[in-house]
């Protein structure tokens, strides 16, 4: 399976472009704010709420950080004037974390400012290692002055246990989406055993939520889902301390499932123009996600 996944991504740059189109846009809202504001509007009417993640990452000019914080304004905005139920999702190398550490926290604490006018919230998103001690640097400096910022946990990080325990030293209040993790890191850091990150997974959800973080229980992975379910009743959780997230257009069967048993559900957005750089980027990083989009296109069923 390893061997067709690496051959799919291998063979990516000679598929015409509007066949990746057409793969990529379940994954994707559309290239504007206005195509992912439509899709939303439908996620809500339909019960469910959604995070926006503008397209783009890892700039290498501060015009371009200073753009994606305006965007960012914007979309704010837009939520706020569409009475939406939807929050944002950024990258903080799209703002300019390997650039210069104070000029990125700078434009996301701009970003997270606007959001708290609004009643809104900012998710930090986590990329690669490379980026996990400035990413949380920032996620803990922002939260000394405000509570509309959360952060994001991969359970395949052999750090992560501390991390969250840092965040909760001293009975203090953290905001976690606890993910698997998607990049491909080394052995030294990060767990490469599919069950044992699995376990570290239900292990993490367990001292967050009983630590009282407000957890976003993001997978698509039904045994993890099970577990969430499972100790969310163990110990009569309100449903504002959790919701689950799934990413657009991954087993919309399972996301009903999770709605339907009445649990709160979040679907993450990505939309712009950078589509077609990004969806090839995320395949050569990372090949088993051409597996996952492979057999959802064809309706193959795990
Ligand atoms: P697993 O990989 O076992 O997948 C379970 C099943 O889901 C698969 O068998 C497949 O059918 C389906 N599936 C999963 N991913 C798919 C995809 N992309 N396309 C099609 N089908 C797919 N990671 C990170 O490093 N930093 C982050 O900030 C985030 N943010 C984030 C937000 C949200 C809302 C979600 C749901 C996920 C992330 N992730 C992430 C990605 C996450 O780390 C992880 O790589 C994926 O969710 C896949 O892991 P699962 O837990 O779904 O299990």
């Amino acid at each position: 399976m390893e061997l067709l996944n690496r051959l799919i991504v291998k063979t990516m740059p000679i598929v015409p472009k509007p066949l990746i189109r057409r793969v990529s846009k379940r994954y994707i809202a559309g290239d504007t704010l206005a195509e992912a504001v439509r899709l939303v509007r439908e996620l809500n009417q339909r019960g469910m709420m959604a995070t926006l993640d503008l397209l783009g990452e890892f700039i290498s000019k501060r015009e371009e950080a200073a753009a994606t914080a305006a965007a960012y304004v914007q979309a704010l905005d837009e939520i706020a004037k569409e009475k939406l139920e939807s929050n944002i999702s950024i990258k903080l190398t799209a703002f300019g974390l390997k650039l210069n550490y104070d000029f990125c926290l700078e434009n996301v604490r701009q970003v997270v400012q606007h959001a708290a006018g609004l009643g809104n919230f900012v998710r930090l998103d986590m990329e690669d290692a490379s980026c996990t001690s400035g990413t949380i640097r920032i996620y803990q400096t922002l939260r000394q002055d405000f509570k509309n910022v959360g952060i994001v946990i991969q359970a395949y990080m052999r750090r992560a246990l501390a991390d969250i325990r840092g965040f909760m030293a001293n009975g203090a209040q953290t905001n976690v989406r606890l993910c698997k993790g998607i990049y491909i890191e080394p052995r030294g850091i990060a767990y490469k055993n599919r069950e044992l990150i699995n376990k570290n997974f239900t292990f993490l959800l367990d001292e967050l939520i009983h630590g009282g973080a407000y957890v976003g229980i993001a997978t698509h992975d039904e045994r993890l889902v099970w577990d969430g379910m499972r100790l969310v009743d163990h110990l009569k959780l309100p449903k504002d301390k959790y919701e689950f997230q799934m990413l657009l257009g991954v087993d919309e069967e399972l996301r009903d499932m999770i709605v339907n048993a009445g649990h709160r559900l979040r679907i993450y957005v990505p939309y712009g123009e950078h589509w077609y750089a990004y969806s090839v980027r995320r395949l050569q990083e990372n090949p088993q996600i051409a597996g996952y989009v492979v057999k959802n296109f064809f309706g193959i069923k795990d």
